[in-house]
C-alpha cells in the first residue's frame, strides 16, 4: 500500500490532525488517543505489513527511536492521563505517555512518592521508561522500572489488547506475562498504561558530595554507607574528575563548584531520615564521621541545596555538546572490578585515539559506569576504535553487560552477543516471533548473534 494509503487509513482511526509528518523528515507519525486507537492502528499496519516505531519521550541513548526507511512513528502522546490513585494499596494508575516527572509531582501532592528517578525525569515517559527497564539514581533502594510495575496493558501487534491492570501483590496463576513487555524496547507490543508502585517519602533527604582520591577509596565509603545507613540509603553515584569538573563549570557559569574540583574521584550519596528522631543529615553526619578517606565534603539538607548537587551528576547533556561527536556507553559489571577496567579503557583508549576525551560516571552501587565519549569526528573509523577499547576490554571481565539500563536500541545490536549467549538470543526471538509474527514492531531494535 501507497505512503498515501495508509495516512488515509490512520486518519479514518485517529482523525486528520493526528497524523503529521515526522519533523526531521518525511516519514509519517500516528498520534493515537487511546488504547483502542493504538489497538485500530497496530491492526491496520499489521494488515499491511507497514513497520512501526513507537515514541515516548524520545530521551533513550541507544537509537531505539530513530525513524528510518518506511517506517511509521507511533507517539504515546495523547496517552497523557494519570487515571487514578489508590491511597490504601499505594498504587497509581497512568497512561503510557505520562512524563515521569508529572507522576513523580502527582503522587508527592499526595503524600506518595514513586521511586524510579533520573535525569531525564521532565521529557521521558512512563511507558519509555517501562520498555527500557530504566534504572536511574535510586535503583540501589527501589531496583529498577521492573520493580515498581504492578500492572500493565499493553497492544499487540495484531491490535490484540493484553490487560493486567488488577494491581495484585500476589497472582501466581502461570506465566506473569507482563514482565516480558518491561525492557523489551517496544518488540512485544506497545505499553498504553501501567500500574506503578509507590511508597511513603521520609519527613527528609540530604545528599553528600564527596572528593576521594580513588576508587579503591569510593568502594569503603560505599561500603561504609551501606552498612550504617541501610534502608535508608537513596543513591550512591559516582563521577570521575573529568566529568564533575565539565559539567560544574557548565552549569555554574564562573561561580565556584561545591569541592575543588581537583580530586580523581567524587561519590554523590542521598539518605533520608529514618524516623521523627534523626533527621537525614544526621544521618549521613554520623555514618563519615570517623571516615578518614574523604579529601573534602559538602553536605546539604535543603532542597535547592540538593539540587545543586545533583544538576551536577544529572548534566551529562553538558558532555553530548561538548564534541563534534559523543558516543555513550552503559556497561555494568562488579563494582569491584571498575578500577581496573575503567583505567584498562583509558589506557588503551590513549593509544589508539589520542584525542579522544572520556568522561565517566554512573551509579556506583548498581556497578554501572557510564562513559561518554566525545571526538573531533576527524579520524574515519574513530566510533569503531572506541567501541572496540570500551568492549574488548569488558570481555576480561565476567559477568557484565553492554547496556545496563539503557537497552539495545539500533546502537548495541553488534555487541549483544558479548551479554547474551546463542540460547538466550534464540528464545528472545522465539518469544519475539509469536507475538509479533509479521515483526512490525521496531523492526530496528534486532536480537542478534555474533556476526
Ligand atoms: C544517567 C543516564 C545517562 O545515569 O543513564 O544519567
Ligand atoms: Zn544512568
Amino acid at each position: 500500500m501507497t505512503t498515501d494509503g495508509i495516512k488515509d487509513l490512520l486518519e479514518g482511526i485517529v482523525g486528520p490532525n493526528h497524523v503529521f509528518s515526522s519533523p526531521d523528515g518525511p516519514r509519517l507519525v500516528v498520534r493515537p488517543g487511546s488504547t483502542e486507537e493504538v489497538s485500530r492502528c497496530l491492526a491496520t499496519m499489521n494488515a499491511q505489513a507497514v513497520p512501526v516505531v513507537t515514541l515516548g519521550g524520545m530521551t533513550g541513548l541507544v537509537g531505539g527511536t530513530d525513524l528510518f526507511g518506511s517506517v511509521i512513528g507511533l507517539s504515546t502522546e495523547r496517552l497523557s492521563k494519570i487515571h487514578s490513585l489508590d491511597p490504601i494499596r499505594k498504587l497509581l494508575f497512568v497512561d503510557a505517555g505520562v512524563k515521569l516527572e508529572e507522576i513523580h509531582r502527582f503522587v508527592s501532592e499526595h503524600g506518595l512518592r514513586y521511586g524510579v528517578d533520573f535525569g531525564a525525569r521532565g521529557s521521558c515517559t512512563i511507558g519509555g521508561n517501562i520498555a527500557t527497564n530504566a534504572g536511574g539514581n535510586s535503583v540501589v533502594r527501589f531496583g529498577m522500572t521492573r520493580a515498581n510495575i504492578v500492572g500493565l496493558e499493553a497492544v499487540l501487534s495484531d491490535g490484540r489488547i493484553l490487560s493486567d491492570m488488577g494491581g495484585l501483590v500476589k497472582n501466581n496463576t502461570g506465566y506473569d506475562l507482563k514482565h516480558l513487555f518491561v525492557g523489551s524496547e517496544g518488540t512485544l507490543g506497545v505499553v498504553t498504561k501501567a500500574v506503578l508502585r509507590l511508597s511513603r517519602p521520609s519527613s527528609d533527604t540530604a545528599s553528600v558530595l564527596l572528593a576521594l582520591n580513588g576508587l579503591d577509596d569510593a568502594l569503603a565509603v560505599m561500603a561504609t554507607l551501606e552498612h550504617r545507613c541501610g534502608q535508608s540509603l537513596l543513591s550512591m553515584e559516582i563521577m570521575w574528575n573529568r566529568y564533575f569538573k565539565t559539567v560544574s563549570k557548565a552549569i555554574l557559569k564562573g561561580s565556584p563548584p561545591p569541592l575543588s574540583d581537583a580530586f580523581p574521584i567524587y561519590i554523590l550519596a542521598q539518605v533520608e531520615g529514618v524516623d521523627a528522631d534523626i533527621s537525614a543529615q544526621d544521618v549521613l553526619v554520623r555514618s563519615l564521621d570517623d571516615v578518614d578517606l574523604i579529601q573534602e565534603s559538602a553536605l546539604a539538607d535543603s532542597r535547592s541545596g540538593q539540587e545543586a548537587f545533583w544538576s551536577i551528576r544529572d548534566g551529562s547533556e553538558f558532555i553530548e555538546t561538548s564534541h563534534p561527536r559523543v558516543l555513550s556507553f552503559d556497561v555494568s559489571m562488579r563494582p569491584q572490578d571498575y578500577a581496573t577496567y575503567v583505567e584498562k579503557v583509558e589506557k588503551r583508549l590513549g593509544e589508539a585515539l589520542p584525542n579522544a576525551v572520556p568522561y565517566n560516571f554512573g551509579h556506583l552501587a548498581d556497578g554501572n559506569v557510564h562513559f561518554m565519549i566525545g571526538h573531533d569526528n576527524m579520524v574515519p573509523e574513530a566510533d569503531h576504535i572506541i567501541e572496540t577499547c570500551v568492549y574488548e576490554t569488558l570481555s576480561d571481565y565476567w559477568p557484565t553487560s553492554v547496556s545496563a539500563e539503557h537497552g539495545i536500541g539500533r546502537e548495541k545490536a553488534d555487541h549483544l552477543w558479548r551479554s547474551r549467549s546463542v540460547e538466550e538470543i534464540g528464545v528472545m526471538n522465539a518469544i519475539r516471533a509469536v507475538l509479533d509474527p509479521v515483526g512490525i514492531l521496531n523492526p530496528h531494535v534486532q536480537y542478534r548473534t555474533r556476526k
